[in-house]
């Protein structure tokens, strides 16, 4: 007598298990009994036909007649038999999927041992899956411009010897500010439109809580963790109330660097970073350090480039360059000489030592690498945008 699914009265633990085993019992002998492609196809249409297969009917007559309280239990009961019938039908064919089917086709010739073990590989997986089609190609990713560059950046230093330190983007104003030498009320302070965490009022000013505006402030946690001599740089993410332009993003990215020991002297500072913009920009740049002011360095300065477009000749094609307004040189960092009174508030000697640090904008040195002209696109998303750096 072939298997026809009963209608349910009892949906007690104990039935339902009954008619699991009964059920599955019929699918273990009708898929051994299938001997041919005919055989195959009924087998198939019996329990998967969407109009009355076997599966169609467990839905209607169990899942569908069962009572509310016993819903959920004939629901998993019931998909579980879908996976297991959706399993076992394909697989099925490989009761007379012959060896002279696998030896005879075309693209899959071969030793009689090759054979065997694809024909045990193709019941053991599910027959239906063709698998001489091309696979599928997932899209791997490709690093962000500004990560990118961020790397390359850190990469220069690393391999001059310095280590990678990272600190807070939520900073409190004694470490973006007052222990940076810049005092409270100070003018310098207003360079860096700040960003400030609202209901802070009631702190002392220098726990109060700000995003912060530059990546100095790992400057100040580096030496308050570690005994000189120090080598670092700071990658990370800083924020400023600046309004958005081609060049000006209110969130950018900055790179410090800090080399503190005895002896350290300016021309160590020039060397470095000398050396850091060729390593960046191509062996035949120049560079060239122009006064500045800091309060946490002295001497100060901002380190220009020679021109990368009209190589510092200020005029490019016959007209004045535009990236360099014509001048021929590309101001691209602050840097100087760390000022002893910085290392009053981290209980570094100032008699004996001497540093110098630098901070970059990570944006401002991909814009001129990769000759973007927005720096918005570097925070829009777009895949068109993004996939070139892949
Ligand atoms: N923190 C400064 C800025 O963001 C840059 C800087 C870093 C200058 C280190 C000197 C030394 O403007």
């Amino acid at each position: 007598m072939p298997y026809t699914v009963p209608k349910l009265s009892d949906f007690s633990a104990p039935a339902l298990d009954a008619a699991m085993r009964e059920l599955l019992s019929a699918l273990d002998q009708e898929s051994a009994a299938v001997v041919s492609e005919n055989d195959w196809k009924a087998f198939r249409d019996r329990w998967m036909a969407r109009k009355n297969g076997i599966l169609t009917q467990i839905n209607d007559l169990w899942l569908k007649g069962a009572p509310g309280p016993s819903k959920r239990d004939v629901g998993q009961l019931v998909n579980a038999l879908r996976l297991l019938v959706e399993d076992r039908v394909p697989k099925a064919r490989g009761n007379f999927d012959t060896f002279e089917d696998v030896v005879g086709h075309p693209t899959l010739r071969g030793s009689v041992g090759e054979v065997i073990a694809l024909k045990r590989k193709r019941t053991a997986m599910v027959a239906s899956v063709d698998i001489t089609l091309p696979g599928i190609r997932r899209p791997i990713g490709a690093e962000h411009p500004v990560i990118k560059t961020m790397n390359e950046i850190v990469g220069v230093f690393r391999n001059l010897g310095y280590s990678v330190e990272e600190g807070p983007e939520i900073e409190t104003d004694y470490y973006n500010f007052e222990a940076l030498n810049f005092p409270p009320n100070h003018p310098a302070r207003d360079t860096q439109d700040t960003l400030f965490i609202a209901g802070q009022e009631s702190k002392p000013l220098r726990d109060r809580l700000l995003l912060r505006t530059h990546t100095s402030p790992v400057q100040i946690h580096t030496m308050q963790k570690m005994k000189p001599p120090v080598r670092v740089v700071c990658p990370g993410k800083v924020h400023r109330n600046d309004a958005l332009d081609a060049t000006h993003s209110p969130i950018f990215h900055q790179v410090e660097g800090l080399a503190v020991d005895t002896n350290i002297t300016f021309c160590d500072l020039k060397g470095t970073l000398d050396h850091a913009m060729k390593a960046l920009f191509g062996s035949s740049v120049k560079t060239r350090f122009y006064p500045s002011f800091f309060p946490f360095t002295e001497p100060s300065a901002d380190v220009q480039i020679s021109c990368i477009f009209c190589d510092g000749k200020g005029v490019r094609d016959g007209a004045p360059c535009r990236n360099c307004k014509a001048s021929g040189w590309i101001e691209l960092l602050g840097c100087g000489m760390v000022d002893p009174n910085v290392y009053g508030f981290v209980d570094y000697d100032p008699a004996r030592l001497s540093g110098f640090a630098f901070g970059m904008g990570v944006e401002r040195i991909a814009i001129l690498k990769y000759g973007v002209d927005d720096i918005e696109l570097f925070f829009q998303g777009d895949v068109r945008f993004l996939e070139q750096f892949g």
